[in-house]
């Protein structure tokens, strides 16, 4: 479970709130994870993988354009590190999520919560420095 801070605000009202939205994707895994009801969770995880890949997609888009347009001097470092996110979640593996379906999706939860957070207050707050 991950909860909005004051302090993961760049000041851009538009990316701000995209950020929350990659939040509450997250917490989207986390329900499913803790959820003891489900026998089979395979399909919601495909589906918050898939929206997860949408967005982040989008909003990795906007980000970049808005470095664009205040000709951010890391722009160029910046995008690899969205790229290289997008990459990351286009390459789990389903067929293993299958077989273990909590334990990866635990994995992947810990993989978006730690990489949204440090990259937030460490890369995109950056920006607006
Ligand atoms: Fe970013």
């Amino acid at each position: 479970m991950i909860t909005w801070k004051d302090d993961y605000s760049m000041g851009v009202e538009k990316i701000d709130n995209q950020h929350k939205h990659l939040v509450e994707i997250a917490n989207k895994a986390y329900e499913v994870l803790k959820n003891d009801i489900y026998v089979d969770k395979f399909d919601k995880i495909v589906e918050i993988l898939k929206e997860l890949e949408d967005y982040t997609v989008y909003h990795f888009e906007s980000e970049e354009e808005y470095m664009k347009e205040i000709g951010y001097d890391g722009y160029f470092l910046h995008k690899i590190e969205h790229k290289q996110f997008v990459e990351k979640i286009k390459s789990i593996d389903l067929n293993k999520v299958d077989v273990e379906q909590d334990k990866h999706l635990l994995e992947i939860l810990n993989f978006i919560v730690d990489w949204l957070v440090k990259h937030i207050l460490e890369k995109d707050k950056a920006i607006t420095k």
